[in-house]
């Protein structure tokens, strides 16, 4: 059967040849890797997407003029050689290369593409890590022939293909929605889009499809799935960026199980399929429980500590944080930290800066020596009380427990955050390449905003959990069917039963603070098509490059994207965004205020 990597210029890929090829003739295309002379004979390794192979130049069998090719061509040159593949003699094989006991020798040589000097390392087998990141964005081109990016986005390749065909088998069909936009409240800035053809009238490019699968689902096209680009103009992270692609999904006439068990089906697909992983039951948690356990509502349940409640432990101690707190409804959260007790002053110092940097007042920490407990509030604490406390916590001599006294929800989350951090410094997550998905379920459907009023959980349009009926009691009690997955401490996808029914629609709107008149004019077609024969319907969107991030085992999404932007929205490489001329903005009816300098 012909290569499919075969064309006219090449016989096939350089980098994917194997010990089973020797024997053949070829004529390989690729970039020269490094090259060396040896004992007379011209060594170098041809480089494409698929790997490397060494060719050996022979002056003695190559014709002059292929030879002086082979002589004067530099790492970077792209070269098209002819030669026979041979087994390497025994001495020079390579086991760590996956074409190291074969080479090439070669017949013919020709330079199709001369390289400048690269300003960043082309060696793929150096780290440019040490090339700062901003150079390597600007030279994004050379960066992406690193094997390590290769790979990803290989990978990324791989989901993207599958979740295809995994969805195709089960009736969903792939439907692109609109990317100039009327805007979709996913709870960050839009970017924006001016209209040339209706001065002073702008898109907005989509935070997500939200709207339009909906719309799609009173449509009647009951299983959708695209795989969807979005924008949000936001606060950029190492798992954020401003332009992201979501796997989003919706389905009609199911409830919150149908989905969740969906995309359980997907995930056992992509993991088998992409990472070769069989994957356990994937556990699910109450929004409430995960807090209550692990401080956050995107746990890593790869780490094995929990924290602890120990208020009932200090109650009466006399001490007087601990008693304001309790008296006024507060929690003491423990955090035991195994083999703690050693941990120096100034270690200890550091933890308490990020418990107040993550909003504690304090952290309180408490050893269990050989002689029993001492703490940092020995002073209006006795041992008893610590003795108890960590029985409860389950600390055995040697370890430490550090303690948050706080109203419910700084407690926890600021003990969340310092177990996450810990983890990482005390390397409590032992196989890091455990995958540990989980569900949490049962959001509250609001949440507290300024001034007294309440903003979606997740986004407006999710069904309260009780209908009507419960939307009429304390908002900020109302459970929702919204829920979110997450695998090692990130969140990978969220996702709600959504509201089918106007009235419910209008009431949500009314809560969060929207009249009738904005909801009109911001969300009017939506009200408009509950009332055409809305199915009940709810579903999900996953973050694709996190999916992506996680499975290539990176740590940035800038190392799943081709082209991605720095923290501050800039794309290095074409220099975006950039300034337009006067005629350009005259024509769209635009005019630049210059941003006031420092006050
Ligand atoms: P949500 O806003 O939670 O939900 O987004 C769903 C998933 O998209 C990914 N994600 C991002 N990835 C990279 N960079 C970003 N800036 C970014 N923002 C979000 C995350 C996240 O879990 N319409 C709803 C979904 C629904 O209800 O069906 C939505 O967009 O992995």
């Amino acid at each position: 059967m012909r290569d499919p990597l075969a064309t006219t210029l090449r016989s096939g890929a350089a980098g994917a040849l194997r010990i089973e090829d020797a024997g053949r003739t070829v004529m390989l295309c690729g970039w020269i890797h490094r090259r060396r002379d040896h004992g007379g004979l011209v060594f170098f390794d041809l480089r494409d997407r698929y790997g490397l192979v060494q060719c050996v130049a022979n002056p003695e069998t190559l014709a002059a003029s292929s030879f002086a090719v082979a002589e004067k061509i530099r790492a970077g040159d792209v070269v098209q050689v002819e030669g026979a593949v041979a087994r390497r003699p025994e001495a020079s094989a390579n086991p760590d290369l996956p074409s190291g006991g074969i080479e090439v020798r070669v017949s013919d040589c020709r330079l199709l593409s001369e390289t400048a000097t690269p300003p960043i390392p082309v060696d793929a087998e150096k780290d440019s890590g040490e090339v700062a990141e901003d150079i390597r964005l600007r030279w994004r081109f050379l960066e992406l022939r690193r094997p390590g990016l290769t790979g990803s986005l290989g990978m990324r390749h791989k989901i993207a293909f599958e979740t295809r065909r995994w969805f195709d088998g089960r009736g969903f069909w792939e439907i692109e929605t609109p990317m100039l936009t009327r805007r979709t409240p996913e709870g960050a800035r839009d970017y924006l889009v001016p209209s040339r053809v209706h001065p002073g009238n702008f898109y907005a490019l989509p935070q997500s499809p939200q709207l339009y699968k909906q719309m799609l689902m009173v449509a009647g096209y009951d299983r959708y799935f695209q795989i969807a680009r979005c924008f949000r103009d936001e606060d950029l992270r190492a798992d954020r960026q401003p332009e992201f692609t979501q796997i989003d999904v919706e389905m009609s006439f199911v409830g919150q199980d149908d989905v969740l068990e969906t995309v359980d089906g997907l995930f056992r697909h992509l993991f088998s399929s992409c990472l070769g992983v069989t994957l356990g039951e994937i556990p699910r948690l109450t929004h409430a429980e995960s807090l209550r356990r692990f401080g956050t509502d995107k746990p890593d349940l790869r780490i094995p500590n929990e924290l602890v409640e120990i208020t009932s432990a200090f109650e009466g101690s006399g001490f007087r944080i601990f008693d304001s707190v309790i008296g006024s409804g507060g929690l003491l959260v423990a955090l035991r930290v195994p083999g703690g007790a050693e941990a120096s002053r100034s270690v200890i110092d550091r933890w308490t800066e990020s418990a107040r940097a993550a909003g504690a007042a304090g952290l309180v920490w408490a050893r269990r020596g050989a002689e029993g407990w001492s703490s940092s509030i020995d002073k209006f604490v006795g041992p008893e009380r610590w003795s108890l406390a960590g029985e409860r916590a389950g600390a055995a001599p040697g370890d430490l427990l550090l303690v948050v006294a706080d109203r419910p929800h700084p407690a926890r989350t600021v003990l969340g955050a310092l177990r996450s951090q810990l983890a990482r410094e005390r390397g409590w997550i032992r196989d890091a390449d455990d995958w540990r998905l989980a569900w949490i379920v049962d959001f509250p459907l609001f949440e507290a905003a300024e001034a007294g009023r309440v903003a979606p959980s997740h986004h407006p349009f999710t069904a309260p959990t009780g209908g009507m009926e419960a939307l009429a009691g304390d908002p900020l009690a109302i459970s929702a069917q919204a829920y979110d997955l997450v695998l090692n401490g990130y969140e990978l996808g969220s996702g709600s039963i959504r509201i089918h029914e106007r009235e419910v629609q209008e009431r949500v709107f009314e809560l969060l603070g929207i009249g009738a008149e904005e909801a009109k004019v911001k969300f009017g077609f939506l009200l408009e098509a509950l009332e055409y024969g809305a199915p009940p319907h709810g579903g999900i969107a996953v973050g694709l490059d996190r999916i992506a991030m996680l499975f290539a085992g990176a740590s940035s999404l800038r190392e799943v994207i081709a082209f991605p932007k720095t923290t501050s929205a800039s794309a290095l490489l074409e220099g975006a965004p950039s300034p337009v001329s006067e005629d350009e903005l005259s024509e769209l009816h635009l005019r630049v205020i210059p941003p006031s300098g420092p006050a």
